[in-house]
């Protein structure tokens, strides 16, 4: 495959019709490469991976094969729209996974966040690679890479996981449609695509998921604590008109509890911290300025709709000092 990259005079892609211009020459493209041979596709309902499997199947239909996994850290509704998007909208050949057991298995009792994202990483490929052994006939492996990415990668700051993550025995060619594009233009042809916005404007969302945000070892009940704040969080800032507003926000759950008061009794739960933030490249970041009447509603709802959950806390440090996950 001819390695695309991207000319510097490329016009910005940032309107409907740039997008379609776009999509044309990228199905033609695809259809010369793949032919009629088959496509595999790790779905994980981000933007780029959406994109992406958006723009093979108008070029090549159910050739692509997408794989989503659900490894138990996504947030609240997210599998199910993965499968509602492209199962039943885009009608795509898509295998859903429900790795949870899997990963939380092997994440019991883990508490150093390193050995988490580790442990969730190999797991990943576990899995897909065991999917991708079951099909046959798979001749490419396609990936939502983004130019900043390949920006990145040859500047030697991160090292993006790309085709050589996956075991030998699996020797799949690359196709990356959405390689030369920076993000913004993914979500303009996102939106061209008919995606919907809350896929395509939605905030980032990193890899080992909710697993970073319910602090040290994962245990099932913490992790639905996080999982159903989040959700209330995401309610309560879209409602405000915050959703598009502010760059990333979610709960975090530490891993120890405080004394409260409950119907006149005395318990023993978690705290639930809130996390708003705004930033351009994610190295430095602001906390966004929320309304005191909002933080007590989020605080009355979370208090009263989340199980184990007696105090709700602002987090008020920028980046530095404080990351914006918590570990
Ligand atoms: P920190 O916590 O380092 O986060 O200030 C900066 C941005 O990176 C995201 N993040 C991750 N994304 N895998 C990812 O894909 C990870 O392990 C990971 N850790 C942090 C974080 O959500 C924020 O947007």
């Amino acid at each position: 495959m001819p390695i695309l990259t991207r000319p510097a005079s490329m016009e910005r892609i940032a309107t409907p019709a740039l997008a379609e211009k776009f999509i044309a020459e990228q199905v033609a493209d695809l259809r010369a490469q793949i032919g009629n041979k088959k496509v595999l596709l790790a779905l994980s309902g981000g933007v780029d991976s959406s994109v992406t499997a958006a723009l093979l199947i108008r070029a090549v239909g159910d050739q692509l094969v997408c794989v989503h996994v659900n490894h138990g850290l996504l947030r609240k509704g997210e599998p199910e729209q993965v499968i509602r998007v492209f199962r039943e909208e885009l009608k795509a050949n898509l295998i859903y996974v429900d790795a949870t057991d899997r990963f939380l298995d092997k994440l019991a009792g883990v508490a150093d966040p390193e050995a988490k994202r580790k442990i969730i990483g190999k797991e990943f490929i576990e899995v897909f690679a065991e999917e991708a052994r079951k099909l046959d006939g798979i001749t490419f492996l396609a990936q939502g890479t983004i130019w900043p990415d390949i920006l990145e990668s040859e500047g030697g700051i991160k090292a993006h996981h790309n085709a050589g993550g996956l075991p030998d025995d699996l020797n799949f060619e690359l196709v990356e449609p959405v390689r030369i594009l920076f993000k913004d233009e993914v979500r303009t042809v996102g939106k061209a695509l008919g995606l919907p916005d809350n896929m395509v404007f939605r905030q980032p969302f990193p890899g080992p998921g909710l697993g970073v945000r319910c602090v040290g070892a994962i245990t099932r009940d913490r992790l639905e604590a996080v999982r159903e704040s989040d959700a209330i969080l995401r309610e309560e800032f879209e409602k405000n008109g915050l959703a598009g507003k502010v760059w990333q926000y979610f709960t975090i759950v530490p891993d120890f509890r405080t004394t409260g008061i409950r119907d006149g009794k005395r318990t023993e739960d978690w705290p639930v911290v809130i996390r708003a933030v705004n930033t351009r490249d994610a190295m430095t970041a602001t906390v966004q300025d929320l309304p005191f009447a909002l933080l007590q509603h989020l605080t009355a709802r979370i208090t009263s709709e989340v199980k184990g959950v007696s105090r709700v806390l602002y987090d008020l440090t920028p980046k530095p000092t404080g990351t914006i996950e918590w570990e």
